[in-house]
């Protein structure tokens, strides 16, 4: 029997210094460990902890969801904020925002007495399809990287882990026990696994969340090449790995010891104490594969301070003013205006007498159990949501009347969308149909019928088809699931009090069948249990610029109240070669009457190569605010790598001597400047 410590004696053990380095308290606290004692920290109870070893005083560290605030397993006792889903957050196009963000979740993770927020989720929105897109942020990998790690940062400053999630190619709910995501390498390195790989080389990411399908054939969390090999020898990641809750179902104990998998959630199944016994006796895996997955744990126990007073660690705190506010400029700053014909935005509440608001997504609420169902691990429970017709009413009092009659409101505003029911933005599985529901494309057509005045604003969190109705609509808007303040947020933009400056993370487009997973049923959702990612790198606008498709809207797109003009692009070479970086300036104008912010966006194209390349890849942005008249000139600066392809055969990436164009617009199809540049060797 090993002995049991009193606290003054546990007291005098190093791993309990913490003077001394944490690698040092580690391998001290590894090395106190028994066998069984090891086998009990390799998995979980009560569904969001692991077990303590109590006579060395390691406590529980508690991990709760999600992207979208966090959610204590308390059944909605405990409120927290309910921030803007990823999809708008990402639509901000704003990676100050996402370490906003990222620190108010965390000080909420703190204040619940969790170590441990299972977020972000970065997959790649691969089809417009998948139930989870709204809880994603983008198609292109660009984006994605800038976002994901301003995410992390902003939760691990405050010493509370982020679990970067689904590790990899989780870009499906349909089959997704069992499904094997069948990828090329050269896909999954210029697409899919940057983001990821950023979050632990720039942001230091303490832990990953592997995903329930399998990868060419093996299931993430006993997928040796993709957590030993890449994240763990090549990337140089020092944090953990926890399976997605139950998605060791189909594995065995050696392979996810051996591969590198530290925590089975949420309880002990393939790692339970007779199964580690049998596997390590066997020889299906080594002490030291052991012993370095516990080591990885501890090491993010002593990261989150488990060991330290809590007086000494970042305070939490909960349902604040700021949080609350961070919400809001989450939703305001992620709103799209996809169309305004005749400037019928923004709305003059000088002007107007009767505003009419309809529609099913009017007065629904998307945090809290009601949606539970649907939007899965990412729902929360808030103290309060204010649904846009809640948010328009208190912007509109004693001004505007309100009413439900469009044939005689001077404006009406339809919401329709999505609402997380089955088949609708649902975790566990996919949209079951690409269309708005009949009723709303019928409610929308009699709307505006009675009054051509009519705005539709979309509730939802993935590309829906419009071609039905769009023509005969005059202002459309994209306002995702927006969080507790989207009602606010809406009536702001609405009413000019905030210039709508949110750009579409992804491609809209017209029809599926124009979208690159949706060529074939073996490309989406599979057949025989393997989905083929047939389109390879050509996912979203890559595939779109490349077809030569027009699509509803494209990637990048987003309109304002005011305009912006792009002027006097210069670069500060003409040549460059491997070590230089190029600085890119250009001065952006604010040509309208309202202040506002464009996102400037910097594509490459590689003129000729010797592969096939896409037209053009997005590798910086920036935004920037400007009065009216207003003139900056911004900087953006590229390096080699920006320039460069992955090359199957050589198994690196790869820079072809010769001519790049770089192109600065305000979306991927509105390109308004370009020089070109030579690259030599
Ligand atoms: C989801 C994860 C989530 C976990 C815990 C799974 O079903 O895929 O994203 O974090 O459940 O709720």
């Amino acid at each position: 029997m090993s002995k049991n410590y009193s606290e003054e004696e546990l007291y005098q053990f190093p791993f309990r210094d913490k003077s001394l380095e944490l690698e040092e308290r580690v391998k001290d606290l590894l090395s106190r460990l028994t066998l069984e004692e090891k086998f009990k920290l390799c998995s979980g109870r009560l569904m969001w902890h692991t077990k303590p070893i109590k006579r060395l005083g390691v406590k529980p560290f508690t991990m709760y969801d999600g992207p979208h605030g966090v959610r204590p397993d308390t059944m909605g006792e405990i409120k927290s904020t309910y921030f803007p889903s990823a999809i708008c957050r990402a639509a901000t196009w704003d990676p100050e925002l996402s370490h906003e963000f990222g620190k108010a979740v965390a000080e909420e993770v703190r204040d619940v007495g969790a170590h441990m927020l299972l977020a972000p989720g970065i997959n790649i929105q691969r089809t417009p399809m998948n139930g989870r897109t709204f809880e994603y942020q983008t198609e292109d990998p660009h984006l994605n990287k800038i976002l994901a790690v301003a995410t992390v940062k902003g939760i691990q400053s405050q010493k509370i882990a982020a679990c970067v999630k689904h590790f990899v190619c989780n870009n499906q709910e349909t089959n997704r026990f069992t499904v094997s995501s069948e990828v090329s390498e050269r896909a999954l390195q210029e697409i899919y696994l940057p983001a990821f790989k950023a979050t632990v080389q720039e942001a230091d990411a303490w832990s990953f969340m592997t995903c329930y399908n399998k990868v060419n054939g093996i299931y993430g969390s006993e997928n040796y090449n993709l957590l030993r090999e890449r994240l763990m020898e090549q990337w140089g990641f020092r944090g953990f790995t926890v399976s997605d809750w139950n998605a060791t179902a189909n594995t065995s104990t050696g392979s996810c010891v051996t591969a590198g998998l530290s925590l089975e959630m949420p309880t002990a199944k393939k790692y339970n104490k007779r199964n580690m016994k049998k596997a390590f006796q066997e020889g299906k895996f080594t002490e030291d594969s052991l012993n370095d997955n516990i080591k990885r744990l501890l090491r993010v126990m002593f990261l989150v301070g488990l060991f330290d007073d809590k007086n000494t660690l970042p305070s939490g705190n909960r349902n604040t003013l700021e949080h609350q506010s961070i919400a809001r400029k989450i939703a305001e700053n992620g709103i799209v205006l996809l169309k305004n014909k005749d400037a019928l935005l923004p709305l003059n509440i000088d002007k107007l007498k009767k505003l009419a608001i309809v529609g099913p997504n009017a007065n629904l609420k998307f945090g809290g159990g009601d949606m539970l169902a649907g939007g899965g691990s990412s729902v929360n429970y808030p103290p309060y949501e204010i649904t846009p017709l809640e948010g328009l009413k208190q912007k509109c009092r004693d001004r505007v009347e309100i009413i439900e009659t469009p044939s005689k409101a001077d404006v009406t505003i339809l919401f329709a969308g999505l609402n997380h029911e089955h088949g609708m933005d649902a975790e566990g599985e996919d949209r079951n149909k690409f269309e708005l529901p009949l009723e709303q494309i019928e409610l929308i057509k009699r709307t505006v019928k009675q009054n051509p005045n009519t705005i539709v604003i979309l509730i939802n969190g993935s590309p829906i088809a419009m071609s039905d109705w769009i023509d005969s609509v005059p202002s459309v808007i994209e306002a995702w699931y927006g969080g507790m303040e989207v009602g606010n947020a809406i009536a702001n933009v609405l009413f000019g009090d905030v210039n709508p400056s949110g750009k579409l993370p992804l491609t809209f487009p017209k029809k599926l069948s124009d979208s690159p997973a949706h060529n074939s049923e073996r490309s989406f959702p599979g057949v025989e249990e393997r989905v083929f990612y047939d389109e390879g790198i050509y996912v979203g606008y890559r595939y779109f610029d490349k077809e030569q498709i027009d699509p509803l809207f494209p990637f990048g797109y987003g309109l304002s109240y005011t305009t912006f003009n792009y002027e006097n692009l210069k670069l500060d070479k003409e040549k460059f070669t491997k070590n230089d970086t190029v600085t890119v300036s250009l001065d952006i104008v604010n040509s309208g009457n309202r202040s506002g912010m464009e996102i400037i966006q910097l594509y490459i194209q590689d003129i000729k190569s010797s592969i096939d390349r896409p037209p053009k890849e997005l590798k910086q942005f920036k935004k920037v605010k400007l009065e009216p008249n207003e003139r900056k000139t911004v900087e953006l600066t590229l390096n080699f790598d920006d320039f460069s392809f992955y090359d199957d055969s050589t198994h690196s990436w790869v820079v072809e001597p010769g001519t790049f164009n770089i192109l600065l617009g305000s979306s991927s199809r509105d390109i308004h400047l370009q020089k070109e540049i030579e690259y030599f060797e």
